[in-house]
């Protein structure tokens, strides 16, 4: 698991995650302030019983919320690099795709600022950067 702590993410930054997933499993970008409390859980499934789906859901103080899931076809083609960006506001979470896809998550924690991140599962990161 790589692990990003004590960072800041703000309402008017842009982050943008670049890596390759081999595809074989599942993996997810985490953003939040600390493993138990995810604000965006962002999980690309390749293989796992519904494949090709986004998962994303939140998780306070080590509960999972109510997920939402997305259907997008090769959107992560294995051992292609990708592209995700992410941005958000006190309401919601904008996620942009390869292939010019979006999917949007209320931000239920409601805040302006988050500090952690975690990667895991099958999946190389190869930069992660916050303008
Ligand atoms: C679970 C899975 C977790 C997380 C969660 C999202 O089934 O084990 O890793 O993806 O769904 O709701």
């Amino acid at each position: 698991m790589l692990t990003v702590k004590n960072w800041s993410f703000k309402t008017t930054q842009k982050l943008v995650v670049t890596g390759k997933a081999p595809g074989d499993d599942g993996f997810s970008i985490n953003i939040g302030d600390n493993e138990d409390n995810i604000a965006l859980h962002f999980n690309p499934r390749f293989n796992e019983g519904d494949s090709q789906t986004i998962v994303l859901n939140s998780k306070k103080n080590g509960s999972w919320g109510a997920w939402e899931e997305m259907k997008f076809p090769y959107i992560f083609s294995p051992h292609q690099e990708f592209e995700v960006t992410f941005n958000f506001n006190d309401q919601q979470f904008d996620i942009k795709l390869p292939n010019d896809n979006m999917m949007y998550f209320p931000n239920r924690f409601g805040v302006f600022k988050f500090k952690h991140m975690h990667f895991e599962g099958a999946v190389r990161i190869h930069s992660i950067s916050i303008t």
